[in-house]
């Protein structure tokens, strides 16, 4: 178990409190024409991906106070606890070892005494074995994940992301249990060339049973029920159910409860992108992540990304108050990349109970969101730069282009420093108002008009800047990620790897479909009643 953290107990966060009404308010203009080294001093690196954190408003002493309060939580014992495989995942009463999923023999992972990773590395040869064999094969010409949540979103962000290292079967995604989603991928498919790959944890999902089955039937209608067989593979930790479903054991993919869905990409789940970006570029992706584990468990203080960027995360949301954080990717094949994070870090962190069992007393998790640059510009960027509250960011860039139109790549590169620029300086109304002059306004217009067009600044981003987006690199990225959340989870002292948040919804909905099935009607609030009511066109009950 992860011992309890009281934040607001602890004397860092004393020193933070007082921080953020002094540091916590300069403008970062300042800041850099104080330190012009800030730079320098206030960027880490491994290879390949740069994490430039000058432009947040963070000082030396907030650093050294966030750092202090990292000690206090006990961060690498923390850290230390889920590599060693011990129960970290306090309510499911499980290790949480994704790290093992993408580690090789030396590492020794175990979980209660039995080492993990001989039977992790029998699983990835199969499975990319089999994602070899459809890769080769020249009657698989479609390949349809369906799941949904970790089921889906990593897969897919992944494979969307790796579109240039792409020699497979196209890959599709189905995971909306509306039907138009399934539909709309199966209208441009031909059953004797489709793969589908039924990817659910728990093999109980109601929005992927449906889907699976659908397209079950949309197979057996045109080449017979024992077609089944070959076109479908599944990827589970219930063997049994998947058994039932019509697959055969050697086209089932099993990994165990230690890996969280949303944590899951790195095994079997990935099989999409296996096959759509073959073994070897699998494999590449799975060792930029195990590097960035290492380099989680070496690197020290301010030179630990993960660790920094974790912190200036918390900074934001306990002593600034600002409470949400956007993901901008620069780059349009990472535009599923804000999504996959939403439930990486809101489904990790959205809690309110503590590891003691007591309601926490802070924030936990921001609200995640964003989208690829530039197309947030012509969006939502007015209110980043303009509105009221404040908004930190991630901008994540590739110095290598990612298409063959390179001058396109030198306007979205320009962009992304310029947005990060354009943030942190603002527009004074000096500086407006001499602009107005130069074009000859006049001086009623410039009184009226020059107030709309000052920019505050001092709006914080964090640049992350990749020297290619390639599988490495890209598991570098998402391994990054993962350990920041980890991190912020453990200083928020929540329950990082449970999701009984989710589990209210699905019930009710079972239960609005048995009462729709012609079950006994429960109690409903007069809204729900009349909404069912409405629905079904009829009176129920
Ligand atoms: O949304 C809840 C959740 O349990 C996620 O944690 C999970 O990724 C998703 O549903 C899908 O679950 P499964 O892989 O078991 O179908």
């Amino acid at each position: 178990m992860l011992k309890p953290f009281h934040l607001r107990s602890s004397q860092a966060h004393m020193r933070l409190l007082d921080l953020a009404q002094t540091d916590g308010q300069r403008h970062l203009v300042d800041l850099f024409a104080e330190d012009p080294n800030r730079f320098e001093s206030m960027h880490c690196e491994v290879p390949g991906l740069l994490y430039d954190w000058s432009k947040h408003r963070v000082t030396e002493d907030v650093l050294g106070a966030l750092l202090a309060l990292a000690e206090e939580a006990g961060w690498k014992a923390g850290r230390d606890a889920m590599f060693r495989g011990d129960t970290i995942n306090q309510t499911e009463g499980r290790a949480v070892l994704h790290v093992a999923m993408r580690g090789e023999l030396e590492d020794n992972f175990s979980v209660d005494g039995h080492q993990v990773m001989p039977g992790v590395l029998e699983v990835r040869d199969r499975m990319l074995d089999f994602a070899e064999s459809i890769q080769k094969s020249k009657d698989i010409t479609d390949v349809v994940n369906i799941g949904i949540g970790g089921s889906d979103l990593g897969p897919l962000m992944v494979t969307k992301g790796l579109r240039n290292h792409s020699s497979g079967p196209k890959t599709h995604f189905v995971s909306n249990v509306d039907g138009a989603h399934l539909e709309s991928v199966l209208s441009g498919l031909n059953p004797q060339n489709t793969l589908f790959i039924v990817v659910s944890k728990t093999f109980t999902t109601q929005e992927t049973m449906a889907n699976a089955l659908e397209a079950k039937s949309w197979l057996v209608e045109a080449l017979g029920e024992e077609a089944v067989a070959h076109h479908f593979a599944a990827v589970s930790t219930n063997l049994a159910s998947a058994q039932a479903f019509g697959i055969p054991g050697e086209r089932i993919f099993g990994f165990e409860d230690w890996v969280g869905g949303r944590y899951s990409l790195w095994g079997p789940v990935g099989l999409a992108v296996a096959c759509s970006i073959g073994a070897e570029n699998f494999r590449a992706l799975l060792s930029g992540a195990r590097s960035m584990d290492q380099h989680f468990q070496q690197a020290d203080g301010r030179f630990n990304m993960p660790l920094v960027a974790a912190l200036i995360g918390l900074w934001y949301v306990e002593y600034l108050h600002f409470p949400t954080f956007a993901v901008l990717p620069y780059a349009q094949d990472l535009d599923r990349f804000p999504a996959y994070l939403q439930q990486a870090d809101m489904e990790s962190n959205g809690k309110s109970m503590g590891r003691d069992g007591k309601r926490i007393d802070h924030a936990s998790g921001p609200v995640i969101w964003g989208e690829a640059g530039t197309n947030g510009q012509h969006a939502f960027y007015q209110l980043l730069h303009q509105g009221t509250t404040v908004h930190p960011a991630d901008i994540i860039a590739c110095i290598e282009p990612l298409s063959r139109f390179d001058q396109h790549h030198e306007k979205l590169l320009a962009n992304a420093v310029a947005q990060a620029e354009a943030m942190m300086i603002g527009k004074s109304k000096e500086q407006v108002e001499r602009e107005m002059m130069a074009i000859g306004a006049s001086p009623e217009k410039i009184t009226a008009i020059a107030p709309h067009r000052v920019f505050e600044g001092n709006r914080p981003t964090g640049f992350v800047l990749m020297d290619r987006l390639d599988p490495h690199a890209l598991g570098q990225l998402i391994a990054w990620y993962e350990h920041r959340i980890f991190l912020q989870g453990l200083l928020w002292n929540v329950c990082s790897y449970d999701q009984w948040g989710v589990e209210l919804g699905k019930q009710l909905a079972g239960q609005v479909l048995t009462e729709w099935g012609g079950g006994a009607v429960g109690e409903h609030d007069a809204s729900t009643l009349a909404l069912m009511q409405r629905m079904r066109c009829k009176e129920l009950g």
